[in-house]
């Protein structure tokens, strides 16, 4: 499984690109509002952070808008991929940009259904939001292996599983055991995934004896 960060925090995104560990950004128009800053650029400034996938999403609802957006999005970058709500317009928008070439990240996804017509649209990605199903008191983790199910029947499709709405660790290690092929998460949530006590106790008690042994 690889790993996004769902953020517009240029200096965050620097810093955990650094690691070698991220390959991807995501974005959606809460967070571009948060930023307080024009999405243009704001998504120009993170494309030119790392190399991999930036989901940069329209606000456009109908078809005809969807696709000028789009194009406005894509020609920002070339690493931009275009993140559409799996709606009817946007499904119809995902099949007309896939025979353009244009990557798109099918977004707000909450069924099986839903991720089905987006690989069969030739979407990039499908972004099931995991947190806000488990908010309703559903699991977030069931629709994910639905999907992967879905999926591996067809093996035409290249629609990867972007596992979205990731609230803590726990989510991290539901979505990797359900099959997702990437998880996108908040800077916070990333910090979170290596901590543990017992390492930063081990660790101290390893140099103790270092630096003990060292004294002799
Ligand atoms: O950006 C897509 C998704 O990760 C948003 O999640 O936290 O707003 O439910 P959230």
């Amino acid at each position: 499984m690889r790993f996004f960060l769902d953020t517009v925090d240029t200096d965050e995104i620097a810093a955990l690109v650094e690691t070698g560990l991220i390959e991807g950004v995501t974005t959606n128009p809460t967070l571009i509002a948060q930023s307080r800053r024009s999405q243009r650029d704001v998504i120009r400034d993170i494309c030119s952070l790392l190399e991999g996938p930036v989901s940069a999403e329209v606000i456009a609802t109908d078809y005809e808008e969807i696709v000028k957006e789009a194009h406005v999005l894509a020609d920002l970058a070339s690493n931009v991929v275009v993140k559409i709500p799996v709606t009817f317009d946007g499904l119809k928008a995902c099949k007309t940009l896939h025979k353009e070439a244009i990557p798109v990240n099918a977004t707000l996804c909450f069924s099986p259904l839903q991720a089905l017509l987006a690989a069969r649209a030739g979407a990039a990605y499908i972004s099931p939001f995991m947190g806000r199903i488990d908010d309703c008191g559903q699991e977030g983790r069931k629709l994910i292996e639905e999907i992967r199910d879905l999926y591996n029947y067809d093996h035409d499709w290249d629609t990867e599983i972007l596992a979205a709405s990731v609230r803590h660790p726990k989510h991290v290690l539901e979505a990797a055991h359900a099959g997702a092929h990437i998880v996108t998460v908040a800077p916070s949530v990333f910090r979170s995934l290596y901590v543990h006590p017992l390492t930063d106790i081990g660790l101290e008690k390893f140099l103790q004896d270092w630096r003990a042994s060292q004294e002799n």
